[in-house]
């Protein structure tokens, strides 16, 4: 790869230069299809695109020491797509984990995949399962991949899981709060999503993070995902760091 790399030459920012940093951050990676069909190509070349493009945030957001980053890789909505489509998604997961695992267990990146892994085929299902294995005790970066995700049933999870544990008597329902719940979501102990971005101009939630993104701020740069740069994250960074953030109150 690496022939569609029409990147430009502003100067890549340091974790100094920004005054204000999220501490998380989550991705839609929009836009691969329409970048395929604007360089005439089939679809999974825009992906595979979208995985460069996907190598260098996670480098770039490892570097300003972000405490995480959650990415939207593949959605419980994303069987639907054509037999070939889901096919060649499948082969990228594989090749992603393949050959970004020895860099990213040596950055000490610890890996968590959200979503349900049991629907994925035996040889996605192990390389995720020993990525989490490989890299769970990891104190750098955390990493979070959605895979086979949506946002609503991971609430009817935790929601399941709080009323397994009343029944049971293991947990009162007085007892039960915000914090129980935040606590049964996938992210468990990870702070709540303080950036959210979308690319490609579109600007929906599309069933990612929910309950995370209460108080996120949004950013929704027009750019494709294959062609959203380092600096074009650094300019969101630093739109971000000018937000004021209230939280609902006065200030
Ligand atoms: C949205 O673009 C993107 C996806 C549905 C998949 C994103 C996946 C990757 C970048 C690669 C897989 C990830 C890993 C970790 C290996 P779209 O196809 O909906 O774009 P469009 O709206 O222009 O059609």
């Amino acid at each position: 790869m690496g022939i569609f790399h029409p990147r430009n030459h502003r100067a890549i920012r340091t974790r100094e230069d920004f005054a204000k940093l999220p501490r998380h951050v989550a991705i839609i990676m929009d836009g691969n299809g329409r970048w395929a069909k604007k360089h005439k190509l089939n679809v999974a070349m825009g992906h595979r695109q979208g995985v460069e493009t996907l190598r260098e945030i996670i480098r770039h957001t490892d570097d300003l020491r972000i405490e995480a980053l959650t990415i939207y890789a593949f959605s419980t909505e994303n069987w639907n797509r054509s037999r070939e489509e889901v096919a060649a998604l499948m082969q990228l997961i594989l090749d992603f984990f393949r050959s970004e695992i020895d860099e990213l267990d040596e950055k000490n990146v610890r890996i968590l995949i959200l979503g349900e892994k049991d629907v994925f085929p035996e040889k996605q299902r192990d390389v995720l399962i020993e990525a989490e294995r490989r890299t769970g005790k990891n104190t750098g970066l955390t990493l979070n991949i959605c895979l086979n995700y949506g946002g609503r049933a991971e609430l009817v999870r935790a929601a399941k899981s709080i009323a397994q544990d009343v029944k049971d008597g293991a947990l009162a329902l007085a007892d039960v709060t915000e914090q129980t719940l935040s606590d049964r979501l996938y992210t468990a102990n990870q702070p709540d999503v303080d950036l959210m971005i979308r690319t490609s101009g579109e600007m929906r939630l599309s069933n990612f993070l929910l309950y995370q993104c209460a108080y996120a701020e949004f950013l929704f740069p027009k750019v494709l995902w294959p062609d959203f740069t380092v600096q074009d994250y650094d300019e969101a960074l630093l739109a971000y760091g000018g937000r004021e953030r209230r939280f609902g109150k006065r200030l």
